[in-house]
This record gives structure tokens, sequence and C-alpha cells, in this order.
């Protein structure tokens, strides 16, 4: 039995959870801070997830085992390197890249340079920063638009603009470079070509030699229905991808997921834990958009349903270099979740409404978000107050279990995309 500690609050660590406590191998389980929702599979401590200290006396105090890091933040602010670097908690599992390793995510510019290196098909690009303003502006010019500007660094989802004139990337890139729009994340700017074509994420499992490979999935990102309206976290999702042939994911695995491992393995970065490809299919050929060094919220809530094999047991194999040794089992069934956000979302939105008929939901996978306890009532905490996930022998069956099921959850400003999954009808 292994004691582990998992750190974040949202979708994704609720479904992470339910999957971890549904192992034998599972001991005592801790989630910081955790949701309402994970408090149903193991104990919430009251501490955020980038506490590093708190994280450490939590490792000790619990006896843990594993650290499993769902966000990315952690991990790029080097929660790896915290813990393998102390005496007293190197011994503990990551599952997580080191620092470096999170910098696929963490720096636009370092991901780009590294497929780059690695030959790996994603947007051309050039990099810009507060000392060569000028020449970005002329590099700009030299466009046919849409143009794509992006933040190098984290910012929230919100650091990239597609720009449908000159003029605006021009003003953007303004923005984010001398203006200081993205803080220290906006000093340096990539400027990349619009890829034209239909994205999906695709997630790779690694132990620093070798990888597997979870289900495919597709996120819902606008809100609003016909993928209208702004962006968001994620509204929904679906597992598997139709599109996703075995064609196209060999082309996937081999010009981008073994090229990413090897690649990481020969520049000697310290990487075990999930690899997050963000992928766009331009008439049917892979390109990378961009890497996460953390699984997707919410394709998480479809790709761990959909995953049969025992993740405690996963993360020893990690752990032992030994994913050469594992089989991945995936259960045949489509998932679909929708994904219940608070009124207003992604704009200004209210907390603390009560939520009802949670009892009433059947047949379906609930995992919370945006939740809490209070009052001995589970109330809204967040945007994204919690997910639907089902299965289905297709999609659309699959989708309408979870619609159904949605419409039996009530608060005060509920609201949710009904058409999640459209394209594949
Ligand atoms: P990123 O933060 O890099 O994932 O970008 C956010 C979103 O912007 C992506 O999910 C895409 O929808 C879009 N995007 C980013 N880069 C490109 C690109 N080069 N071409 C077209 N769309 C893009
Ligand atoms: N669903 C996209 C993400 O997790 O970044």
């Amino acid at each position: 039995m292994k004691n582990i500690l998992l750190l974040g609050s949202g979708g994704r660590e609720c479904t992470i959870a339910w999957k971890l406590s549904r192992s034998p191998l599972c001991g005592s389980f801790f989630i910081a801070p955790g949701n309402a929702g994970t408090s149903e599979y193991g104990m919430n401590l009251p501490f955020g997830y980038n506490d590093f200290a708190a994280i450490k006396a939590a490792c000790i105090h619990h006896k843990i085992d594993i650290l499993f890091v769902g966000p990315e933040e952690p991990l790029v602010n080097g929660v790896y390197d915290f813990i393998k670097n102390d005496p007293e908690t190197r011994h503990i599992i990551v599952v997580g890249p080191s620092q470096q390793g999170a910098q696929l995510e963490g720096s636009k510019a370092f991901s780009k340079k590294f497929m780059e290196r690695h030959n790996i098909p994603t947007a051309a690009y050039r990099e810009f920063t507060t000392e060569s303003v000028e020449q970005g502006i002329s590099y700009i010019k030299k466009q046919e638009p849409p143009v794509v500007i992006k933040a190098d660094g984290l910012a929230a989802g919100k650091g990239v603009v597609i720009a449908e004139s000159i003029d605006a990337a021009v003003k953007a890139f303004r923005q984010m470079v001398t203006f200081n729009q993205f803080g220290d994340a906006g000093k340096k700017v990539v400027i990349e070509q619009f890829l034209d074509g239909i994205e999906l994420s695709v997630f790779a499992f690694t132990d620093g030699d070798n990888y597997i490979l979870l289900p495919e999935a597709k996120d819902y990102k606008r809100a609003l229905d016909g993928d209208k309206g702004p962006n968001t976290g994620g509204m929904g999702s679906i597992s598997p991808v139709p599109f996703a042939t075995d064609d196209f994911m060999q082309k996937v695995i081999d010009r981008i997921v073994e090229p990413t491992v090897k690649g990481l393995k020969q520049e000697g970065i310290v990487y075990q834990g999930f690899i997050f490809f963000g992928l766009i299919s331009v008439k049917g050929e892979p390109f990378v958009i961009e890497y996460n060094c953390r699984m997707g919220d919410p394709e998480t809530e479809v790709v761990m349903p959909r995953l049969n094999n025992d993740l405690v047991e996963l993360v020893l194999k990690m752990e032992e270099r030994k994913f050469n040794e594992v089989k991945v089992e995936i259960n045949p069934k489509a998932a679909g979740a929708v994904m219940l956000v608070s009124g207003g979302y992604p704009d200004a939105y209210e907390k603390g409404k009560v939520i009802t008929g949670l009892n009433e939901v059947g047949g379906s996978l609930v995992f919370h978000a945006g939740t809490t306890t209070k009052d001995g009532n589970v109330v809204t905490s967040g945007g994204r107050v919690m997910a639907i996930t089902s299965y289905g022998d297709t999609l659309q069956e699959a989708l309408a279990k979870s619609y159904e099921n949605a419409a039996k959850v009530k608060y005060d400003g509920v609201f949710y995309r009904k058409d999640i999954g459209y394209e594949f009808k």
C-alpha cells in the first residue's frame, strides 16, 4: 500500500482522485486543497498547491510515498526539484517533470526551440523580446493574417492572441511586449504561423525512457454552442476522437510522441509524468500547437474513465522505468463529459450557490471542480463547477446520458453547452 498526496482542486484532480482511490495499492490518500468531490475519495488538506513548505510538512507527517501533481503551476515552480533535492523527501515518487522538463509548458520559446531541435512538426515562428520590438513589428508586417501572438510564460490560457489583421497583430504584440500585459510571462513573445485545422489532445505517460499512450480526447474550449463566445478552461470533452484514425495516430507517434520522449532523454531533461500534446490536424497531418506538462482538464474526465489499468500500479512502473512491460488496457466504450459552469463564466460570476439534485444522478460519473462544502451543503466555489461523464456504445449515447443527468443538477445560474460532440453526430 502506498500513501499518496495529490495536488490540485479541479475536475482533473477529482477524476485522478477517483481513479487512484479505486486501486487496491492506494493507502492513506490526501488531496491538497481538493474540493467537495475529492473528499469522497480521500482527505482534503487545507493548503494551496504552490505552498511548498506545507507540501513538505504534509509529506513527512503523513509518510507520503507518492506525490501526484495535477496542475502545471507547481511543476513550473519546481516542486519536483524541491522534493528531490531535500534529503527528508527525496525518496518520494513524484508524478510530474522537473522544473526544466516543465519548461515544455512554462516557456513557449523553450518548447519551440525543443521542437526545432528534434524536427517535430509545429507552426513556423520567431521569438522577440522587449529589446527587439521593432524587428518583431517588421516580421509581423511580412506575414499573411491571421497571425498568432503568444506570451512566452504561463498566462492561464489567456496569453494567445489570434489577430485577424496586421494592425491587430501589431497592437497585440505591443501590448504583450511593451505594456507588460502578462507581466513577466510576456517579456518574451512568440509570433507564429496560423494553422488551420481541427484540434485534439494526445497524452503520453513517460517513465523517462519509455512511454505509454493514453486514450486521445477533444475538449470544447469556447463558452457557447457552435464554438462561439469566449475561450474558457473547457466546457466538455469526448474520447475517442473519430478523426484520430490508426493511420493518423501512427503519424502522431512517429513524428511527435517518440521524438519528444527521446529528445527529453537525449538532452538529459528529467521527466517522469504526463506529456500533453495539444495537436492540430491540418488536412490529416499532425502539428504541435502546444505541450503541457500535466494532464488536460476536462480531457482527464474522459481519458481516466477509459483507462482500465490500475493507476497506482502505473505510477510504480513509472518509478521503475518499466513502461516497456506495461500493456495499456483501454475501455472500448466512448466517454463524453459535460461541464456545468457558474452563470457568467468565464467573465464575472457568483460563488456560494447551493447545489442540489446530485443524489438523483444515475448512470454517470460526477467529477467536482469548483465546489466546496458549507454548512452541510455542497456549494459552488469556481467557474467550472462539475463535469458529468458517461460511457456509451457511441459518443452520442454517452453524451445523451451526461445531458440527461446534467439536467438533474440544480443551482442558481447553472449553465452548460448543449452541443458537446456536435461535429460527430
Ligand atoms: P496555446 O495556449 O498555445 O494552446 O493556444 C491556445 C489556443 O489558440 C489553441 O488551443 C488553439 O486553438 C489556438 N492556437 C494556438 N496556436 C495556434 C496556431 N499556430 N494556429 C492556429 N491556432 C492556434
Ligand atoms: N483542456 C486544455 C488544458 O487542459 O489545457
